[in-house]
């Protein structure tokens, strides 16, 4: 059986995307050693489910149409930067994100949903965020911390998601290549 690797986020709106790409131009030039995300894969995952049996696809995709039927678009406050494990020893850089409590509730209402497809739950506490750069060099932390320092709390606006999104990642030499397995819009978009 085919496998594909898989995992379900939120789209962030074109105008989001924008503005993290002028922010991520910046923090190219000033930072060495980290491999930056493209724009237009930034996402907020809500669940990574890796491995995935093509034969599942569609009972993945009815378990997310089920569990996103009828909820209204979630508003996304972009606000800080930080980084996992933590601010002093960066390995995934993020902007911060204040988001409805309404998304916590999908999150877990997923998790919950998917354990009978055969994916366990996540045990670790959701953190929205969205992954902005991967460290690759130990010699970037300098440059970061600098960085952490001026724009801790840089202001990046609020938008709307509109679309829970199914997604196949393939890993390719030249970085990840997401495509959308099935999306489904939120209400008052
Ligand atoms: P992220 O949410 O911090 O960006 C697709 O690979 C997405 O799933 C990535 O955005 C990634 O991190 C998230 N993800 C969560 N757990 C993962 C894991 N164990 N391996 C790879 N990606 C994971």
């Amino acid at each position: 059986m085919e496998s594909l690797r898989t995992f379900i986020a939120l789209e962030l709106p074109e105008q989001l995307k924008k503005r993290l790409g002028k922010l991520r131009d910046e923090l190219q030039g000033r930072v060495s050693g980290v491999r930056w995300v493209k724009p237009d894969n930034i996402h907020l995952t809500l669940k990574f489910l890796g491995p995935t049996g093509a034969d599942k696809v569609e009972r993945i995709a009815g378990i997310l149409k089920q569990e996103s039927r009828g909820l209204m678009a979630f508003s996304l406050q972009v606000a800080g930067l930080g980084a996992f494990p933590n601010t002093r020893n960066p390995k995934v850089v993020w902007a911060g994100l204040k988001v409805d409590e309404g998304l916590a509730i999908l999150q877990q209402r997923l998790e919950l949903a998917l354990v009978p497809a055969g994916f366990a739950e996540e045990k670790r506490p959701f953190v929205p965020h969205l992954t902005l750069g991967r460290v690759r060099k130990p010699q970037a932390r300098t440059e970061l911390r600098a960085v952490f320092e001026q724009h801790g709390e840089i202001d990046l606006g609020t938008y709307t998601a509109c679309r829970v999104t199914f997604y196949q990642s393939d890993l390719l030499p030249s970085g990840p290549v997401y495509t959308v397995l099935k999306a489904f819009e939120l209400e008052s978009c």
